[in-house]
Formats: C-alpha cells, structure tokens, sequence
C-alpha cells in the first residue's frame, strides 16, 4: 500500500477513517487540496504529476481557467432548475453533443454519472424492445456501480460480492481480447472465433428475440484497456450486423473511451462503427458531475413523458463547464494532438520496453500490460516516490494505465514516460 508521512496528513487520515466510508477505497493516502494543470498539490505542499486524470475525467487537466470563469458565471446565475422549467444550457449542450455524436445520434439524455448513463441506456432498450428480458454483456467489462451497472459489470467479482439479486436477465459472453484470446487462437491467424461464443449462445441457450441490448465498451477501461479487434477482423462491424439482423440495441459504453480521450470524440470512430446508444460521462465537464446517454430521436421518443428522470441531471454548471470543455476540446484541435501524442507514445512504450510489456491502446487511453501484478504494484508506487501518479487496471491488476490530460505538453508527458520507463527496466 502506497503511504506517505506527516503530522497534519495523518489528523486528517484518522478523521477520514473515522467518519467517511471505508467502502470507497482510495489508491495514494496523501491529501490533495489543490490542482492545476496536469498536477496536484498536498495540504503539504507537495506537487504530483497526475497521469490519472482523476480516472479519466480532467481531459483539459485540473481547474482549467477558462473552464472555471465558465462555470463561476453559471453559478451566479443559476445553479439548480430540474425538471421544474427548461433552461438554455441543456439545449445548447444536448444540441453540440448532437454535432459530435457519430453517424445519426442526436439525442440525449442527461444524468450524473456513467453508471446512471448505463442504467438509463438499459430503460431505453425495455422501451425500444418489449417483452425481451435479456442483455448481453462482456465478461472483464466495467459499467459502474449503481445495481443495474453492477449487474451488466464482471472486471471483478468483489464488486458483486452480496449484492445478489441484481438486475435479472444479463448474459455474460467472453470479450475479444487479443492479449488473451478467449478461443486460443493467435490473432494474426484467426477467423475471429471468438464471435462464435455468442453465435452458439444464440443457438443453444439464448434465443436473440429474447434480448432487448448488446452492451460493450469498445475499448475496455477498468478492464484492462484492451481494445476490441481492429485488424484483420472488426469485431463491433460484426456485432453491429447481428444486431441489425435481431433488432436488438447496440449500446456502446463510452464513459471512459469518449470525450476525445483516444484522439477522436468516440473510440467507436477507430472502427467505423454507429451504436444504437451511447453513454457518456467522465471526461465531458471536466471534472464536474455529468453523465448522458445519447440515441436517435426516433429511439429515444418511445420513452414517454416522466418514464425516466433526474433531479440534479444536466444541471446549469455542470452544462456550462461541458460546453467549454467541449469548445476548448475542438477549438485547440486536441483530437488530432491526442491521436498523433499517443501514436508516438506507444511506440516510444514500446521500443524500450519490449520485453518487458504489452502496449496497446489508441491516443492517450494506453495500457502497460505487466506479466504480474506484483510489478505493476512496484512499479505504480515507485513512480509515487518519483511524484508521478499512476492507476491499474485489468482483471488481475497486470496493467498500468496511461491517461493524461488530452492537453498536455509533449515534453511533461515524454519525460514522464521517460521516468516511467527507467523505472520498468530497474524493476
Ligand atoms: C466504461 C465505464 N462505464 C461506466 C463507468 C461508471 O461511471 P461512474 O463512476 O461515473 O458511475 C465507468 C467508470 O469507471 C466506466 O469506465
């Protein structure tokens, strides 16, 4: 366990332990008050490199001015409405995620975080398919913790421990992960086999008319960052046209892939592939509270008047921080930054660790997949010694994950990663 020293921290510490909930577990136990930038400062004063991005959520880094005055002035002129009256900044931000969506998505729904994103995405498919009870989803996938989310999540069976009965009705399949090929083939030979797993679950045990929705991260987050075949075979392509073949809802979960995090606004851009659904949280306000899940109108219609809501969804701030972000995203050109940084990233990675891990990832969501979890430990607290901070993922905990703010600077992010590298190598 990752630890630090002094009096105050320790005050602190005790009275965290004593009055907040020992069931949020926290990765670093320092104190941090203030952030800025792609950095973080202690109540101590010292300053740590945040290459976690709060788990994917500061794309534009901590605090970031413009951000900030945006969201100040929105909250000195309203904070809170609801449902109780429209208000223009849902419009206007529900109208520019309709201009970033892929294909023809262009409705939204607003909420506070991915897990009610993904449980909201659930209530569509009941509305666009009655009568079918079940979905499917992917074994090592993460979709939250709420008890519909929890229920659709397998990256880790504690997350589920007592929680049983969850949502009824989730069918797990393997996820097509070519670093550990469900099947056994080797990705450069195969016939994507793999698709099989759910091919034969619909002949054998699950009738596609029975599924109302296909939920699949299009890059795996807590997972594992494992991205879904993209070379010889596009496995979303082929999910798409068994969805289409069934009419069942394709939902892909962009929580932690989407906002220009993989150097396009949706990871489902790489493969050329239009969902029936997406969800969005993380990254879209910067660090304020907001989650979506966007659709068709056609789709999302069939949802009556009151048959879903939010008190706090889409709040005015919150919308006035994702409408700059969104702007700054766009008007700073960080997607093509993100894509061509986190290209020559990886391949940095990769020449000098060869041997020593698997790269993968697409723009600035890269995975480190270490041989065990015990170096990914080793390696995670000796770059906190280094003041860097560093997050795992993966079902096993072997991968070190890689997300930087979107802005930041080359020479920050290829000095960190030089620092990272010498520390793998001694490891
Ligand atoms: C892919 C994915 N979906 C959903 C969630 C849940 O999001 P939240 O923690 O905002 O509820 C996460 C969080 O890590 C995620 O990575």
């Amino acid at each position: 366990m990752v630890t630090s020293q002094g009096s105050n921290l320790k005050e602190l510490l005790a009275k965290d332990e004593q009055f907040l909930s020992s069931a949020l577990y926290r990765v670093f136990h320092i104190v941090t008050e203030k952030g800025e930038g792609p950095y973080l400062y202690t109540t101590e004063g010292v300053k740590y490199l945040d290459l976690t991005s709060g788990i994917g959520v500061t794309q534009l880094g901590h605090c970031h001015p413009e951000v900030v005055k945006a969201a100040q002035e929105q909250l000195s002129q309203l904070i809170h409405i609801s449902c109780v009256t429209h208000h223009p900044g849902n419009i206007k931000l529900a109208e520019k995620i309709a201009d970033i969506l892929p294909g023809d998505l262009d409705n939204t729904f607003f909420c506070n975080s991915g897990a009610e994103a993904v449980d909201g995405s659930i209530k569509l498919s009941r509305y666009v398919n009655p009568g079918r009870p079940n979905i499917v989803a992917f074994r090592g996938s993460f979709h939250g913790r709420t008890l519909g989310s929890t229920a659709l999540s397998s990256s880790k069976s504690l997350h589920r421990i007592n929680y049983d009965p969850l949502l009824a009705g989730i069918n797990f399949v393997d996820f097509p992960n070519c670093w550990k090929c469900p099947v056994f083939k080797d990705p450069s030979s195969c016939e994507l086999e793999c698709m099989d797993l759910l091919t034969r679950m619909f002949k054998l045990n699950l009738p596609p008319e029975s599924i109302s929705a296909i939920i699949i991260e299009p890059i795996v987050g807590e997972g594992g960052y494992v991205p879904s075949p993209n070379h010889r075979f596009n496995y979303l392509k082929e999910l798409r046209k068994i969805c289409d073949e069934y009419n069942i809802l394709l939902i892909f979960d962009e929580v932690q892939s989407g906002i220009g995090r993989t150097g396009k606004w949706f990871a489902c851009e790489h493969y050329g592939v239009v969902p029936d659904v997406i969800t969005i949280a993380k990254g879209i306000a910067n660090g304020l509270p907001m989650g979506a899940f966007s659709t068709r109108k056609k789709l999302m219609s069939l949802m009556p008047p009151a048959s879903h809501g939010s008190t706090f969804g889409g709040n005015p701030v919150s919308c006035a921080a994702a409408q700059k972000t969104l702007e700054i995203i766009q008007r700073d050109r960080l997607l093509d930054y993100v894509f061509k940084t986190g290209s020559e990233l990886m391949k940095h990675f990769q020449s000098e660790l060869e041997k020593k891990v698997k790269v993968r990832g697409y723009g600035l969501m890269i995975g480190l997949e270490f041989t065990d979890k015990e170096k990914v430990e080793k390696v995670i607290d000796l770059c906190f010694k280094e003041k860097m901070l560093l997050l795992s993922a993966g079902t096993e905990q072997k991968v070190i994950r890689f997300i930087p703010p979107l802005n930041i600077e080359k020479n920050i992010l290829f000095d960190a990663a030089d620092k990272i590298i010498n520390i793998i190598k001694k490891t």
